[in-house]
């Protein structure tokens, strides 16, 4: 009997199959209450489709990091609740993900029901991948389906485990995110420019060096400009830095050059040498002025508007991580004003992620559906970009199955 690869979902027999579904369920949350839910949105078209060809769907998440205890705050009934109001009917839970109440949920689960078993993490087992936690995960079900794109990069019993139990596919928003972060180096526009903030230096390294022969510029803020401000000599007072990473952020200024990639640091940035707040005092200083008692948390007016023009120019734009830290008003303009130029270059195609940027776009009112693709990956999304192997996509890649 000849082998052939598993194509996707919408080439599987579903009706009368029940389906383990795994989703990131991740979401922000304060007191009970969501406060963002597009990783929960964006999984009910799947949900849908499954239900509508006759199929069972079981929904398996994490939420947090709870070490393999029970953490109240951490159970999946508000998620529950959340998806009962986008899929319009009864979404059943349980209050475990393994064990006899589990068990008998889904052998009692009826095509076109929906069940959610509680959080995943509540077991050591499942981010040491232990493969008879992932068999019982697995167990009672026909077919296992990648839906948690913020989560590929771990090697967990439920992203990665269960699928040596079933035959395993991507859901349709892995497939669209794996096919519009893969954009950038399969069908690159250029100008592509790369626009890379946030705190730390060691999650985005990978990303920037991967670009270096793909990008024509890479704009850098955020805390990740402090380091390379320093790797140049700057003063960088008492801003964010990794002291530390300073040679390698000299190695990638060298490797630009050789890939012919333009790198552009602030010019000017914003400091502050008071207690950061909302009613901090801001001064906007070239970057040789930055003084021993300041701290950077912005970048400058002159930045601002030449990372604007680069964007407005540009046919493709990657960005990830915000320019400064947007969360206190007086040091919110430079990711506010990127953002927006980003929004508004309507011939370029505009790729985003990350939690922070996300975050970023909500507080200044922008809406999602203004860029070409906003991902549900944070770590996932800049792995991927990295060129990395994601176990939870890897795994798929191995299925086979009988013609
Ligand atoms: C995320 O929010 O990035 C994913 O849900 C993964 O969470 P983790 O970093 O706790 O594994």
């Amino acid at each position: 009997m000849p082998l052939r690869k598993l194509s996707g979902l919408d080439t599987m027999k579903l009706d009368g199959k029940k389906v383990l579904v795994r989703a990131d369920f991740n979401v922000p949350m304060k007191d009970g209450v969501i406060l963002e839910d597009s990783r929960i949105k964006k999984v009910i078209p799947t949900i849908e489709f499954l239900l509508k060809h006759g199929a069972a769907v079981i929904l398996l998440s994490h939420l947090g990091r709870p070490k393999g205890k029970v953490v109240e705050e951490l159970r999946l009934g508000p998620v529950q609740k959340r998806l009962s109001e986008y899929l319009k009917m009864e979404v059943k839970k349980t209050n475990d993900c393994v064990g006899i109440e589990a068990m008998n949920a889904k052998k009692g689960l009826k095509p076109g029901e929906v069940l959610l078993l509680e959080n995943t993490r509540f077991y050591l087992a499942e981010t040491e991948n232990l493969r008879p936690f992932a068999g019982e995960l697995a167990n009672d079900c026909d077919l296992f389906v990648q839906e948690a794109f913020g989560t590929v990069h771990r090697a967990h019993a439920s992203t990665e485990g269960v699928a040596h139990f079933l035959p395993a596919v991507k859901g349709f928003l892995v497939e669209k995110e794996v096919k519009m972060l893969k954009s950038g180096f399969e069908h690159p526009k250029h100008p592509l420019t790369l626009v890379i903030g946030g705190a730390k230096i060691d999650t985005k390294i990978g990303v920037i060096r991967n670009f270096l022969p793909v990008a024509d510029t890479i704009l850098i803020g955020g805390g990740l400009a402090n380091t390379f401000l320093y790797a140049k000599g700057f003063e960088i007072g008492q801003s964010l830095c990794e002291k530390d990473k300073a040679e390698i952020a000299q190695h990638i200024l060298m490797e630009a050059g050789e890939n012919k990639c333009r790198i552009l640091l602030p010019k000017d940035v914003v400091v502050t040498k008071e207690e950061v707040s909302d009613h901090a005092k801001r001064e906007n200083v070239p970057v040789q002025d930055v003084y021993e008692d300041n701290k950077i948390l912005d970048i400058g007016e002159d930045t601002i508007k030449r990372f604007t023009e680069v964007i407005k120019e540009s046919k493709m734009i990657i960005w990830n991580g915000p320019l400064g830290l947007f969360e206190y008003a007086p040091f919110a303009e430079g990711t506010k004003r990127v953002a927006e130029a980003i929004r508004d270059a309507k011939n370029a195609v505009t790729l985003l992620g990350g939690g922070d940027t996300v975050e970023a776009l909500r507080k200044f009112d922008i809406p999602e559906e203004s860029f070409t693709h906003v991902s549900t990956g944070g770590g996932a999304m800049l792995e991927f970009l990295e060129g990395k192997v994601l176990p939870g996509l890897a795994v798929l890649k191995e299925q086979l199955t009988m013609e």
